[in-house]
């Protein structure tokens, strides 16, 4: 009883004042089977979400355009030690192709993302950037290319790249350890995205829900550093086990879970980009619709050659021939309805954001 008290006390506190201390998340990351705390949280996140992008959601079109990898993440199910993954990398004309898909389709963002994979070095990252920027000058495009100089990254948004998203993955130290190889550190994960926001760009951080190893403890710490951090977007959802990995016998992470994050995010950062992600997808029919009604606003089907999608499979049974696919957009309308939002095709900027 005692127990119910303070934690309906420290949602209200986090109603009231948009942030906690590490404890007192922690404290609230334990009121996730209180239905009357869940409820709480999560009517108080689609009313913040309602009062700065009303019933909108916005759509990313998500190209997957390398599988190559030099990270060994302990995750991933594209990590280099994987020898059972088909790689592939797709040229220059092939992305256009996508963008161009995806613009007759009604995107107006496209998301580039891949492996960390040397063959794009910075040359040819800026062709790709600048060509897609001089044929498509009113959409967006976001990158997610993992850690790179910050001359790279200058050079990417002088280019025409405005977003980048990049999740930390975890904000402890010691878990960051457990889920990386040695030669990763959670320090230059940070400098990185600093120098994004620095140069300008839109940032997008993030971290897996119930990845192995995590406590709530790590969990407070993560919404500790992206309180400090205060990105545009953040991008969670759950670990889902990959059997050619090494935590192939640790079990995923939870819908519910993702969903009551979903909604302390919201409350958090109140004008925060927030998909539901594919993850969220893949571990329930429902999970994309769920994660609306947790204060969710971003969706990112994939606009990838259907041949490749196969092979970027970063966990098992990644959904991919479905709903979630760019050429659907029927039925991501409905669903999307469904949950009483309707999709929007412009460039679903940062609200506030000055371009
Ligand atoms: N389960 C869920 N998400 C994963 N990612 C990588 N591997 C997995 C997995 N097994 C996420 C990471 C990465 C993003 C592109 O995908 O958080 O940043």
């Amino acid at each position: 009883m005692e127990r119910n008290d303070a934690l309906w006390r420290t949602a209200q506190k986090l109603i009231k004042n948009h942030t906690l201390t590490g404890d007192e998340y922690e404290l609230l990351l334990g009121g996730q089977d209180d239905p009357e705390i869940t409820a709480l949280l999560r009517e108080e996140a689609l009313r913040l979400r309602r009062k700065y992008y009303g019933d909108k959601i916005y759509i990313r079109g998500l190209i997957e355009f390398t599988n190559y990898c030099r990270n060994n993440c302990l995750y991933c199910g594209i990590r280099r030690d994987n020898r059972q993954v088909t790689r592939y990398r797709l040229a220059e004309e092939e992305i256009l192709a996508c963008c161009e898909n995806g613009y007759e389709l009604g995107y107006r963002t496209f998301v580039l993302q891949g492996g960390e994979d040397s063959y794009y070095n910075d040359d040819r990252m800026e062709g790709i950037v600048a060509a897609i920027h001089e044929k498509y000058p009113d959409c967006a495009i976001t990158l997610s290319l993992g850690e790179r100089s910050r001359e790279s990254y200058e050079r990417l948004f002088l280019a025409g790249a405005a977003r980048y998203l990049l999740r930390h993955e975890t904000a402890d130290e010691d878990h960051y350890r457990m889920l990386h190889p040695e030669e990763m550190s959670l320090s230059r994960r940070k400098k990185c995205l600093e120098d994004l926001k620095d140069i300008g760009y839109q940032i997008g951080a993030g971290m897996m829900v119930g990845s192995p190893g995590q406590t709530d403890r790590h969990l407070a710490a993560d919404l500790c550093y992206l309180q400090e951090l205060s990105p545009h977007m953040v991008g969670i959802g759950p670990f889902i086990t990959h059997h050619e990995t090494p935590f192939a016998h640790e079990p995923s992470g939870s819908v519910d879970q993702t969903l009551y994050l979903l909604s302390i995010i919201r409350i958090m950062l109140p004008r925060v980009l927030l998909p539901a992600t594919t993850a969220l997808g893949t571990m329930d029919p429902m999970g994309r619709e769920k994660g609306f009604l947790a204060g969710a606003n971003v969706v990112m089907p994939n606009l990838s050659p259907v041949k490749n999608r196969k092979d970027y499979e970063l966990y098992d049974n990644k959904i991919r021939t479905g709903d979630e696919s760019a050429q659907c957009r029927d039925c991501l309308e409905l669903r999307v309805r469904r949950a009483g939002c309707h999709l929007v095709t412009d460039r679903g900027d940062y609200c506030g954001f000055e371009m």
